[in-house]
């Protein structure tokens, strides 16, 4: 095994498989006894990547959630592949990790070849049980006994009319099946009332459709001389950019040590930054739908639900692929062929002046490097986009698509909770939230955090009244430092370096510019909202620990709640030129629409970082101006 990996490259198929040998060689463990919930890298110390040199050894160590499935027992393992054995074991009580794509698969057909289940859907008038589609859904953590003793899912289930019909046009209303995930039991069927299948079809796939519209003639990107970015491993250089792909079954795409080349200073900007969590919440109080709310990061594993892009990329140009080893639940690995993809964009205008008085325009375009990864988490799709634009601007959108989650009604109800897309068929309001965890390391490691508030001259101070100024607030400790958004203040948020300062004398930095955003919506009584403090806060800084990755905590599956960002801040660190971490929760609410169905058009939300002080002026000044090229001629007027 080669030793000579850069520190931050993710575990080779090689060392997955050495990682799952050496645990069950040194346990005894048989092969059914236990699953593998995520071998991945142990990433080293800062000090050591920020220190590496190219074709230096590093230690190379995995971190492994292991679930013993048989004792119901969940334990982290610390492996040192360098040496071949494990460095640590520890016993974590009371928890459950996140579920293995494995387990979904199981847990479906437990379900569909259950006696219980069977006898149910014919209450529902379903005859071929071989039609009904189970979706593993987590059980969240009501109260019952059960929830913190038993390793539960609680699915939503659909049927097919036929073999490539749509079955989330025709949810199962009023039934949802309880599984022991460690038995694979169905623990019984919880059943409600019984109301019709919706009927009419909600077909989207090519095969089944006719009459595609025929006007669109071919857009083709065309890179004669290839991209402008060169890669190595999974270090990327794109023009100025510098940065490392990092992808973990929980999160996955990561990108590590985001810096920039200015003049040929290469300077800091982000050490690492991921999604740190999700929840999905539903706002609709019936008994199928009111225990729907999705921790899709630390319950699902965002990465292990990524699609291997190699059959289908929405993306033009030159494309890189990179791809994705993980492990399946017995340990072995396995490769998202495609997982990443990454490819350069124009972007429309850079920027442009035009001399009035000599008529000379200058203009730019702008290029955007783009590195993106998809998943499906059921019946939904999360495209996450990093772009790097030539400005210095780091943008991260995520694209929401998919299928909704929807319910079925009788006829003639019109919903107060969601709304009707199709004759007795209707999508409940719900809500996303993403949490982000933005490891910030500009010009280095100490830093602090300020909000900005765009506030109106006092009427003494002010005599034509027109005085508007940004007031700037510093955000320590950590109790000081969880803030919500304010539309009447212009909010927004600076990370500087105050022992760094740029030509002006200020400390140089970058700005959070929040993008669509909400307040949750469900009473904080809820259970769902207990168990994600992070979405409490549009911001949160903490003082560095790499122990702090998630949001919700480490095992918000079945959590009872009050672990992750609300139970680490409560110690009130100091969060003040020193190392710090930047949480970012984001909402997008969902009031469906009939437009969302049958496959939602993208819906987007995101934030941009925006240097503010870090250049001493535009750093896109010196990109070269297009050559001109003659219009293309075709005639589109008639
Ligand atoms: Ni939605």
């Amino acid at each position: 095994m080669s030793t000579y990996l850069h520190p931050l490259h993710p575990l080779t198929a090689e060392e997955i498989l050495a990682t799952k040998k050496i645990i069950c060689t040194e346990n005894n463990y048989l092969d059914n006894q236990v699953r593998f919930v995520s071998i991945t890298l142990a990433e080293p110390e800062k000090a050591i990547v920020n220190t590496y040199k190219k074709g230096e050894q590093t230690h190379r160590k995995a971190f492994v959630v292991l679930l013993n499935s048989l004792e119901a027992k969940t334990y982290e393992i610390l492996v040192s592949l360098t040496a071949g054995r494990i460095l640590e074991t520890e016993y974590i009580p009371g928890v459950q990790p996140t579920m293995t794509a494995d387990e979904q698969i199981e847990c479906e057909q437990a379900v569909v070849n259950s006696p219980l289940f069977k006898a149910a859907l014919l209450r529902h008038g379903i005859t071929q049980p071989e039609m009904v589609t189970v979706d593993i859904w987590t059980a969240g953590h009501y109260g019952a006994e059960e929830e913190s003793t038993t390793r539960l899912a609680r699915p939503l289930c659909f049927v097919k009319f036929d073999e490539t019909d749509n079955p989330y046009a025709h949810p199962i209303e009023g039934i949802r099946p309880v599984v022991d995930l460690n038995t694979m039991q169905v623990l019984r069927i919880e059943e409600y009332d019984v109301t019709p299948i919706p009927q009419q079809l909600g077909n989207y796939r090519a095969d089944r459709l006719s009459n595609f519209r025929t006007d669109i003639k071919p857009l083709d990107i065309i890179q004669p001389e290839g991209p402008s970015f060169t890669v190595d491993g999974y270090e990327v250089y794109w023009q100025k950019w510098n940065f490392y792909i990092g992808f973990t079954s929980r999160e996955g795409l990561v990108l590590n040590k985001i810096s920039y080349n200015d003049e040929g200073n290469v300077r800091s900007i982000l050490y690492r930054a991921s999604l740190s969590e999700m929840v999905v919440p539903y706002g609709d109080p019936t008994k199928t739908q009111y225990k729907k709310n999705a921790f899709d990061t630390g319950e699902y594993g965002m990465g292990q639900c990524a699609n291997s892009l190699e059959l289908g990329c929405d993306c033009l140009g030159y494309i890189k692929y990179f791809d994705a080893v993980l492990n399946d639940s017995k340990g072995n690995p396995f490769t998202i062929k495609n997982a990443i993809c990454m490819h350069e964009e124009d972007y429309g205008i850079l920027w442009k002046h035009t001399d009035r008085r000599t008529g000379q325009p200058e203009v730019r375009r702008s290029r955007r490097l783009v590195v993106s990864s998809v998943s499906t988490v059921e019946n939904y799709e999360y495209g996450f986009f990093w772009y790097l634009y030539q400005d210095g601007n780091i943008q991260f959108e995520i694209k929401l698509t998919g299928i909704l989650s929807l319910g079925a009604l009788e006829a003639n109800i019109k919903p107060k909770y969601g709304n009707l897309i199709a004759p007795q068929l209707y999508a409940p309001n719900h809500q996303h939230f993403f949490n982000m965890r933005l490891d910030f390391d500009i010009d280095g490691e100490q830093n602090s955090v300020y909000e900005l508030n765009v506030v109106q001259e006092e009427d003494e101070l002010n005599p034509y009244f027109n005085a508007f100024y940004a007031q700037s607030t510093l955000l320590s400790p950590e109790l000081a430092a969880q803030r919500k958004l304010n539309i009447d203040t212009a909010r927004t948020w600076k990370i500087v370096n105050p022992n760094v300062k740029n030509v002006m004398g200020e400390p140089v930095g970058y700005k959070l510019m929040p993008g669509d955003n909400c307040v949750a919506f469900a009473n904080e009584k809820t259970s769902w909202y207990r168990r994600a403090g992070f979405v409490k806060n549009h911001l949160w800084v903490t003082p560095f620990n790499p122990a702090e990755m998630y949001g919700a905590g480490n095992y918000p599956n079945q959590h009872k709640g009050g672990d992750g960002l609300e139970k680490w801040t409560k110690a009130n660190r100091n969060t003040q030129n020193t190392d710090i971490v930047v949480w970012y929760t984001m909402g997008h609410t969902h009031i469906p629409r009939m437009e969302d169905y049958p496959v939602m058009p993208t819906a987007y939300i995101g934030f941009l970082l925006k240097p503010n002080g870090f250049f001493s002026q535009n750093p896109a000044n010196d990109v070269p101006p297009s050559e001109k090229k003659e219009a293309t001629k075709t005639s589109c007027c008639k």
